[in-house]
């Protein structure tokens, strides 16, 4: 392939996002990449533009339960804690758990390094007293959190439904691994999304603005500019499922027509109407939440629900519950 003036060099690429698209472009029978490669700086920002659709609802839910309850979050938490949020993105429903929390510190982690800076900046303009640690990292694999908060009780904060994109072992996995970070005394405030009717979940993925659409393709630009791709784009649609047998609305990169691509000097084919799974987003009903926090060293001890029940959100405490009888 001949080089192309207006493509980064393919070199300053992570070379996890490059072994997870080459190894999932060759997965069969159902090729997938990872949703976690959504997010570099232009999926991150069209994400922001998904949080404000009208057929998005979590968003706008989960931030109405937040600035609603979170007094009841306080109560029940306390001051003093370090506040952890896992993949922090631009941190709009934070204030409002800082506000009533008061806590010692606030440490947003998140994988995408430019987008974390410049949200923590704008998080600082408005808590100049508190102190802002963030941290750059992928909060699927195992990390270390700052030392200076060692010695604080912490609250972890794991908003937006993120746990859904990840099938029940791997969450439970997470869950667990994050009771382990935070340590003793540990406390979770969680979003979960809930089961609901398809005729509300599905464009909540496939918006009539087409913004959810563009989110999905992205990857594939994000290969193109990242990796020495030349997947033809506009040959691929958007496309968004209710699988209702795994409870998760699926999203899915789908072919009109045959195509052939290169990817890092790799050569792919894909057919008609064959697709990529990007992303799956579980949903959980109420039991189902607390049966997965358990599953993963958490114990439930307060939740809160909008009205129509479409978003919850958990706190939960890292105590390993009596077992008796
Ligand atoms: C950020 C993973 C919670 O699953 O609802 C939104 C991502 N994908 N629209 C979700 C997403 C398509 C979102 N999470």
């Amino acid at each position: 392939m001949l080089a192309d003036l207006d493509r980064p060099a393919a070199v300053s690429a992570d070379p996890a996002f490059r072994r997870d698209v080459l190894a999932g472009l060759a997965m069969r029978p159902q090729r997938a990449i990872p949703a976690r490669w959504f997010y570099d700086r232009a999926g991150s920002e069209l994400f922001e533009k998904i949080t404000d659709l009208p057929e998005y609802y979590p968003t706008r839910t989960e931030t109405a339960l937040l600035a609603d309850h979170a007094g009841a979050v306080a109560g029940l938490v306390g001051p003093g804690r370090a506040v952890v949020e896992f993949g922090s993105g631009s941190s709009v429903k934070t204030p409002h758990v800082l506000r009533a929390v008061a806590p010692a510190a606030y440490v947003p982690i998140d994988i995408s390094g430019d987008f974390l800076r410049d949200s923590s900046a704008l998080l600082a303009a408005d808590f100049p007293a508190l102190r802002i640690l963030p941290v750059e990292a992928d909060f699927t694999q195992p990390l270390r959190l700052p030392a200076e908060i060692a010695a604080m009780p912490k609250l972890g904060f794991f908003p937006g439904s993120t746990i859904g994109n990840m099938v029940a072992h791997t969450a439970i996995d997470l869950l667990r691994a994050m009771a382990e970070t935070l340590g003793e005394g540990a406390m979770l405030l969680i979003g979960m999304d809930r089961v609901k009717s398809p005729d509300i979940l599905v464009p909540a993925y496939d918006d009539a603005a087409g913004v959810t659409a563009a989110f999905n393709l992205n990857l594939l630009h994000r290969i193109n500019r990242e990796l020495e791709g030349d997947v033809p784009v506009d040959a691929f649609r958007h496309r968004a499922i209710w699988n209702d047998g795994e409870a998760r609305i699926e999203m899915h990169l789908e072919t009109m027509r045959d195509v052939a691509f290169d990817v890092c000097g790799e050569r792919f084919g894909i057919a008609a109407g064959e697709t990529i799974h990007t992303e799956n987003s579980h949903k959980y009903g109420a039991r189902d939440a607390r049966l997965l926090l358990r599953a993963g060293a958490w114990t439930p001890i307060e939740e809160w629900t909008d009205a129509e029940g479409r978003f919850a959100l958990i706190l939960a405490e890292a105590r390993t519950p009596a077992t008796a009888p």
